[in-house]
């Protein structure tokens, strides 16, 4: 059996992952503490439970499974809460991967898909964001995850380690099949929220900001669904097999949408009235970001197949209404 450790594989993009993972004929090993993962949500293959931070574990479970890849998502993802307590972010994101990046060698296990964000850039020039723009990020969130492909670039160099960082813009939707979903707590992101409001479960959703430089003064982003997102590991890890990949990749639609669109669209696809109350700016929100996703179209051969807002809220209303 062709065994794939994910680590986070009980979370939100790693669980889809672990289903893209079977569906393509390999054996998702989860490595999650379930401290955000659900063990709901490993249903493709074992659910190892440890710490990124437990060095003698990881080492425990990769000379178990032996596998032949790592794809790493094991990372606190909230970039408020990063602000507030960064020792959390480095310790977590920053020394986890370097203590898993040890294990890895340790275990001979040469292959890295690594977990990356648009976050790494930070507040862009430039829209739509190519890989080649600068990153500086504005966050201790982001600011982990670009330390790491820093670190990944220096480990290829010396020791040979293959890798690549995916930078996702902003992941929305659920399994089409209605197996997998987003489920954080405390949820943070616009959609979930934007639902929860619809199915009657919170009174309103608060717009961060109406005056951005914006069609209708509301942040845009890149939603891209969580079935693509996992798509793309798939074929990053085995592009890592054969020809040579770039460092990193944008995993973005390319198309925007605004919160206020956001929310337009959500009442269309629910059916119902999603109450709103306009709030100040979120610190650290960039007015757009927007991905070019075409080296990850033209290299690792990615289609995107949910690219329509509506079908991605669609995903996420059927899964959140059932929960
Ligand atoms: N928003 C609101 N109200 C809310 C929640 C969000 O107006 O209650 C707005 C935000 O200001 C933003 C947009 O909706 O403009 C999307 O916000 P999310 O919190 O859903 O997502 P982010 O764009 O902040 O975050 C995502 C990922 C992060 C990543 C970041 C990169 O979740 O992990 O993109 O910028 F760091």
């Amino acid at each position: 059996m062709n065994n794939v450790l994910v680590t986070g594989g009980a979370g939100y993009i790693g669980s889809h992952a672990c289903k893209a993972l079977a569906r393509a004929g390999y054996r998702p090993v989860s490595y999650d503490n379930l401290a955000y993962g659900h063990e709901w949500a490993v249903k493709w293959g074992p659910l190892e439970k440890g710490d990124i931070l437990d060095a003698a574990r990881l080492g425990e479970v990769l000379a178990a499974y032996k596998p032949s890849a790592v794809i790493h998502f094991a990372a606190f993802i909230d970039v408020g809460e990063s602000v507030r307590d960064p020792a959390k972010y480095y310790r977590n994101n920053l020394a986890g991967t370097l203590g898993l990046l040890d294990a890895m060698r340790r275990h001979g296990v040469e292959k890295i898909v690594f977990s990356s964000t648009c976050a790494t850039y930070g507040i862009p020039d430039i829209v739509p964001i190519a890989e080649s723009a600068p990153q500086h990020p504005i966050n201790p969130y982001g600011a982990s995850k670009w330390m790491i492909e820093r670190v990944l670039a220096d480990y290829g160099h010396a020791y040979g380690l293959r890798s690549v960082a995916l930078r996702y813009f902003n992941a929305a939707g659920a399994d089409p099949d209605g197996e997998l979903g987003e489920d954080h707590d405390p949820e943070t992101h616009l959609i979930p929220l934007v639902l929860d409001v619809a199915k009657g479960a919170r009174p309103n959703v608060t717009i961060f900001g109406e005056d951005y430089a914006t069609q209708d003064g509301t942040c845009v982003r890149d939603y891209v669904h969580v079935s693509d997102l996992a798509d793309a590991h798939i074929l990053a890890m085995q592009g890592l097999e054969g020809h040579e990949l770039r460092s990193a990749y944008n995993l973005g639609t390319g198309e925007g949408h605004s919160v206020a669109q956001v929310i337009a669209c959500a009442e269309r696809v629910t059916g119902r009235k999603i109450a709103a109350t306009r709030g100040p700016r979120r610190p650290g929100d960039p007015a757009t970001l927007l991905a070019d996703p075409s080296l990850a179209k033209s290299e690792l051969h990615w289609t995107p197949r949910r690219t329509a807002i509506s079908d991605i809220i669609e995903t996420a209303w059927r899964w959140r209404r059932g929960r």
